[in-house]
């Protein structure tokens, strides 16, 4: 059975984009085969890390234009994966952005239901062991779609207060009512802020508490992500970098997650 896991946020900028590209790749780097899909209609960014002639979208395939196959791109050759990688992209030209914010609540509930159909298809004909969204940060049809379809929910914060806030009103607005059960990860973490040795566990517990949620992490703040961000894979081209490590960290409790559900 194939694993769903969608990457969202409350505000943009908290590294989805960065997390769900490099989780995907750490699977696909340990066997597994992986669909990474972009359901961040909005501001669509992971064209950018990949740098792949594009035969069909996402968009194609909620428009019914194509299937989810010929909306896949096959790049695990590229990147010398053992499993199998394969990356869905949104349209990222600006007609299609504008197009998808016309869609109404009639053509979401089919776009639901064509992913929902589309993550069998994936774990039948593909074989994919996870299938990974890069969702829009907030309340928006498509990521509330990607919600949906997904078995886990990886939450990305920083930990400034317009984040920590707004994360809050979503656990209570949207998540406790999907259901769908959920991880914290704090991501971008100032030096300031980071907290070292036991200090790492009382925030763990502190922010278990707030939220009411597992927690998945603590990741810093790194200078040559901040200044390389969409140039490339780090967990693939620099898998020491502490980044990748603590991914990879990240995977293991998500995993522990996925088998208690
Ligand atoms: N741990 C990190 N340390 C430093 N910069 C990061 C980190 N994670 C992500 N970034 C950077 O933050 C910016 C936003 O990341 P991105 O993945 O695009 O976020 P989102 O998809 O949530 O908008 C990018 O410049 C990215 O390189
Ligand atoms: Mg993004």
């Amino acid at each position: 059975m194939v694993k769903a896991l969608a990457v969202h946020s409350y505000k943009g900028g908290t590294g989805k984009t960065s997390i769900s590209a490099n989780l995907a790749a750490l699977y696909a780097a340990q066997g597994y085969n992986v669909c990474l899909l972009d359901y961040d209609f909005k501001a669509p960014s992971i064209q950018v890390l990949f740098k792949t002639k594009i035969r069909n979208t996402l968009n194609d395939f909620l428009e019914e234009k194509c299937e989810i196959s010929d909306a896949l791109h096959d790049v695990s050759k590229k990147y010398q994966m053992k499993g199998r990688l394969y990356v869905g992209f949104a349209g990222a030209s600006t007609d299609s952005m504008r197009e998808m914010m016309t869609k109404d609540r009639r053509w979401e509930m089919k776009a639901l239901q064509r992913t929902l159909s589309a993550k069998n298809k994936l774990g039948d004909e593909l074989r994919a062991d996870y299938l990974i969204f890069d969702t829009s940060p907030g309340v928006s049809y498509s990521s509330i779609n990607a919600l949906a379809t997904s078995d886990f929910v990886i939450l990305v914060s920083k930990m400034d207060e317009f984040d920590m806030e707004g994360t809050k009103e979503m656990v209570h607005g949207i998540y406790d009512s999907l259901g769908r059960k959920t991880g914290l990860l704090l991501n971008r973490i100032p030096t300031e802020q980071f907290p070292l040795g036991a200090g790492q566990k009382e925030l763990e517990e502190a922010m278990a508490r707030t939220f009411n949620l597992p927690f998945l992490g603590v990741i810093p703040c790194y200078c040559d992500i901040q200044v390389n961000g969409g140039k490339y894979l780090f967990s693939v081209e620099q898998p020491k970098h502490p980044f990748s490590q603590e991914l990879s960290e990240v995977i293991k409790r998500v995993d522990q997650q996925l088998k208690a559900i």
